[in-house]
């Protein structure tokens, strides 16, 4: 249809993870084990979402559009001014207001091949050319990222930790690479997993950088186990932060969102029992598969990346494991067709796929 523009027609469109029922009811099953979409095995803090329904009574009235209580929460928390907090629906939701904020006419964008499939989507949708430089070792490589700046470059996107590989980017590794992006390029740093990272001892605490062109988002869908709800945050310099809020929907996010993420971040010791579950249950989980001898990517975040020794190992063993009510993530979508992705979840889940990894190869 000549309504619709060559670059949309050509996207693919986002393949989400196989949902519970749909595994459920394909193969008739009672119970499934969801490890595909890196979400917080113990789900959200239920002290904050008690806390919060006495708020759905409100649900005539519109949020508040400036998310001023929230705001000031996060400001506080990472001791930094209102002013440079945002939100968002999810940290994807403003990576969207960030590229109808700040793209125009010929810009373009660089980041990695094989990294966040959801930058992916939205910087092709953006309709401007997309530089995705290929990385080292399952490592974003940005000396080469660098190299590839020109005029153009507007933005360039970096998730740390990473996703799919939970691959991380060091101190030193960022402090080279910001020096050599001009000031006009602004960086997208996606810290969508800084949590669990933030106890390595080299991983950057990218509060210690306020450049004017940086700017951070996180996520209350990951940690906080609120995915459902779409709350991301961003922090930026203030100038950043007062366009991004003339394009960003005015009530973005819903007001119970709000009232839940602000509820959420009261419950430190949920979120303390999130990263010290997934600390212990990533060494183990990675401990079982050094003893089977199975490939995997490092990770320093709350999933696991498998390389089999090809496509045909990753359909049998994906099929394998959802017959057996297990549902992982296949990577042919992020370009790491060998690969699968498991999430960390609780203890009887990650030993459930184990036992069943063991008996896949009857080992
Ligand atoms: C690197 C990365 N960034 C962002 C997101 C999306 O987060 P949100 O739910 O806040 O949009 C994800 C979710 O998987 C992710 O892996």
């Amino acid at each position: 249809m000549s309504l619709v523009p060559k670059h949309i027609k050509n996207l693919l469109p986002y393949k989400p993870g196989r949902t519970i029922d749909s595994v459920k009811n394909e193969y008739n099953l009672e119970k499934i084990i969801k490890l595909a979409s890196n979400e917080n095995p113990l789900g959200p803090s239920l002290k904050s979402i008690g806390l919060s329904l006495n708020d759905l009574k409100n649900s005539h009235r519109y949020p508040d559009a400036s998310g001023m209580k929230l705001r000031k929460k996060l400001a506080k928390k990472f001791d930094l001014k209102v002013e440079n907090v945002i939100l968002g629906s999810g940290s994807e939701g403003i990576m969207s207001s960030i590229m109808r904020t700040f793209l125009k006419d010929k810009d373009e964008l660089i980041s990695a091949e094989k990294s966040f499939i959801g930058f992916k989507v939205l910087a092709n949708a953006s309709g401007k050319k997309v530089i995705w430089v290929p990385k080292k070792n399952y490592k974003y490589d940005l000396e080469s990222i660098c190299s590839q700046i020109n005029e153009n470059t507007k933005i360039i996107y970096i998730a740390n930790p990473d996703n799919p590989t939970g691959t991380y980017i060091n101190k030193n590794e960022f402090d080279n690479f910001i020096k050599k992006v001009p000031k006009r390029v602004l960086v997208i740093l996606d810290e969508a997993y800084f949590e669990y990272a933030a106890h390595v001892y080299d991983y950057p605490d990218s509060m210690e950088y306020r450049y004017d062109n940086v700017i951070t988002l996180r996520t209350f869908s990951k940690v906080h186990g609120l995915a459902g709800f779409r709350v991301g945050y961003g922090f930026a310099h203030n100038e950043l932060i007062n366009n991004l809020m003339k394009v960003k929907l005015p009530f973005e996010p819903s007001s119970i969102s709000q009232q839940v993420a602000l509820a959420a971040l009261e419950d430190e010791g949920h979120l303390l029992q999130t990263i010290e579950l997934n600390l212990r249950e990533l060494e183990l989980m990675t401990k079982n598969l050094n003893k089977l001898d199975i490939n995997y990517i490092p990770s320093v975040a709350n999933f696991i990346t498998i390389v089999l020794d090809n496509r045909n190992e990753v359909q049998k063993l994906v099929q394998f494991l959802l017959e057996n009510g297990i549902i992982i993530r296949d990577l042919i979508n992020f370009g790491l067709p060998k690969c699968i992705r498991v999430t960390i979840g609780l203890k009887e889940e990650n030993y459930f796929f184990m036992k069943k990894i063991k008996e896949y190869y009857r080992k």
